[in-house]
C-alpha cells in the first residue's frame, strides 16, 4: 500500500518537475476536471480531454519477441503502418497532453520522424517516453537523441544471457543491443541534460532464474533502482510465455535459498523485488479482477492505422472508439462508443471480458485521489 502510494507520487512528481507547464491555469484545470470524471465514475470523461497520451508512432519492428502481442496483431491487420509528422502534431495540439508514450506494438526507432516528434513534445515541455529495444541505437540515432531527449527511455532487456535474449527476442541483436546501450550511456555522462534512464525486462517462463546475473548487470551500469520487472502479460498463450504454477513454485523455492545466503542489502532488495514479481505471476493465472480501473478517464491509446483504443491490453481492437482519420479525437474521446465502455466498466470489469481478466489495478490511485473529493469515490464500495 505504502509502495503503491509512493510511486503514485513519483509519477505525479516526474510530471510537475519535468513538465513546468502543469502550473498553468489551463492544465491544472485539465488535471482535475479528468481525475473529477474517473472519480465520479461517470460516462463522459473531461471535455479537455486524456491526460496520459500513448500513440503507436509505428507498427514496424524488427525483432519478434515471443510474449509480444504482435503475434496476434498480425492477424488482425499487416503491419506496415507509421503516423506522420503532421497527423502527430495535430494530435498533440488537440489532445495536450501533460504525459506521452511514443510507442504501441513496434521499435520507436523504426518511424524515422521519431526525433521530430521529441523536438516537438520538448518545445511543448510535455513528459515523455519511451521504450526500445535498442538494436537500432547506433551512433547517429545517439547524437539524434541526446539533441532531443525523451523524459524516459526504457531499454527492454530481457535476459542478460545472450542466447536467452535472442531467444526470446527471436533475434540475433543481443550484443549489438548491448553495445548501443552502453555506448549511450558512456556519451549521455558527457551531456547536462537530464534523462530517466529504465530497464525493463517482462519476466515469463525462461527467464525466471536470471536473477543474479540480471543483478550483476545492473551493477555494472549504475541502474539498480531503475529496474522494472514486469510479469508477462498473457496475450500470446500458444507460445508457452506464462510459467507453469509448478515452475514458478519451483523458482520461488531457490530463491529462497539464494536470500537466506545473501548478506548485502541492495542484493536483498533486488531479490526480494524478484520474488514479489514471482509471486504476482503465480497469483495472475487466473485472475478474476473487480479493482477500480480509471484508464478510460485519463489515458488513450492510438494505434498506427489511427484507431482509438481505450488502452494499451485492448489492442485485439475488440473495443475500438473511434478512428482520427475519420472523426477529431475530442468528438470520439466523449462520444457514445467510449461512454458506452466506460459505462460497462463502472458497472463491473465482469461486463468487460478483457477487463475481468486484466491485472491493472487503480485502488491506490483512488485513494490517494479522493482526498481532492472529500473522500467520496464512485470505486468506494470496490477498493
Ligand atoms: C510492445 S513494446 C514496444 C517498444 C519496443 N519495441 C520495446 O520492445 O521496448 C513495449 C514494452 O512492452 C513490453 N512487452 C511486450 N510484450 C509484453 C507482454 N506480453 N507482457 C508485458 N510486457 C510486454 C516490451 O518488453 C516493452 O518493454
Ligand atoms: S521489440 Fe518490442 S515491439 Fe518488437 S517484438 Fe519485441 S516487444 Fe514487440
Ligand atoms: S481494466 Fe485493463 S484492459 Fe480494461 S481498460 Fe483498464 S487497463 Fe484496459
Amino acid at each position: 500500500m505504502i509502495m503503491g502510494i509512493t510511486e503514485n507520487f513519483k509519477d505525479l512528481l516526474l510530471i510537475l518537475v519535468k513538465n513546468n507547464k502543469f502550473l498553468s491555469p489551463f492544465y491544472i484545470k485539465k488535471a482535475f476536471s479528468a481525475l473529477f470524471y474517473a472519480l465520479f465514475g461517470s460516462r463522459r470523461a473531461s471535455r479537455h480531454g486524456p491526460l496520459r497520451l500513448q500513440i503507436e508512432i509505428t507498427d514496424l519492428c524488427n525483432f519478434d519477441c515471443v510474449m509480444c502481442d504482435r503475434h496476434n496483431l498480425k492477424k488482425i491487420r499487416t503491419l506496415n503502418h507509421s503516423i506522420s509528422y503532421k497527423k502527430f502534431k495535430v494530435l498533440v495540439e488537440e489532445i495536450k497532453p501533460l504525459y506521452l508514450t511514443l510507442n504501441g506494438l513496434g521499435e520507436p526507432l523504426l518511424n524515422k520522424e521519431l526525433f521530430k516528434f521529441l523536438k516537438l513534445c520538448n518545445e511543448k515541455r510535455i513528459t515523455t517516453s519511451i521504450p526500445s529495444n535498442m538494436s537500432l541505437m547506433n551512433e547517429e540515432n545517439i547524437n539524434k537523441l541526446i539533441e532531443n531527449l525523451p523524459s524516459i527511455l526504457t531499454f527492454s532487456f530481457h535476459a542478460p544471457e545472450p542466447s536467452l535474449f535472442n531467444s526470446i527476442t527471436l533475434s540475433k541483436s543481443f550484443q549489438q543491443s548491448v553495445d548501443n546501450f552502453e555506448k549511450l550511456l558512456s556519451l549521455l555522462k558527457n551531456t547536462s541534460k537530464h534523462i530517466d534512464i529504465r530497464i525493463l525486462c517482462v519476466l515469463q517462463a525462461t527467464n525466471l532464474e536470471q536473477y543474479n546475473a540480471m543483478f550483476e548487470y545492473l551493477k555494472k551500469w549504475d541502474l539498480l533502482d531503475s529496474f522494472r520487472l514486469e510479469p508477462v502479460f498473457d496475450f500470446v498463450p500458444y507460445q508457452n510465455v506464462v510459467p507453469s504454477k509448478e515452475k514458478v513454485a519451483k523458482v520461488l523455492q531457490s530463491l529462497n535459498e539464494e536470500l537466506k545466503k545473501t548478506k548485502k542489502e541492495e542484493k536483498r532488495t533486488f531479490l526480494n523485488n524478484w520474488k514479489e514479481k514471482l509471486l504476482e505471476l503465480y497469483e495472475r493465472t487466473h485472475l478474476k479482477n473487480e479493482a477500480p480501473c480509471l484508464t478510460p478517464w485519463i489515458s488513450t491509446y492510438i494505434t498506427a492505422t489511427g484507431k482509438v483504443l481505450p488502452c494499451c491490453y485492448l489492442t485485439n481492437e475488440k473495443y475500438v472508439m473511434g478512428n482520427i482519420n475519420q472523426n477529431s479525437f475530442l468528438d470520439i474521446w466523449n462520444g457514445t462508443k467510449y461512454q458506452n465502455f466506460r459505462s460497462s466498466l463502472i458497472h463491473s470489469r465482469k461486463n468487460i471480458e478483457e477487463c475481468y481478466r486484466c491485472y491493472w489495478n487503480d485502488m491506490h490511485r483512488v485513494k490517494l485521489y479522493r482526498l481532492l473529493m472529500l473522500g467520496y469515490s464512485r470505486w468506494n464500495s470496490v477498493i
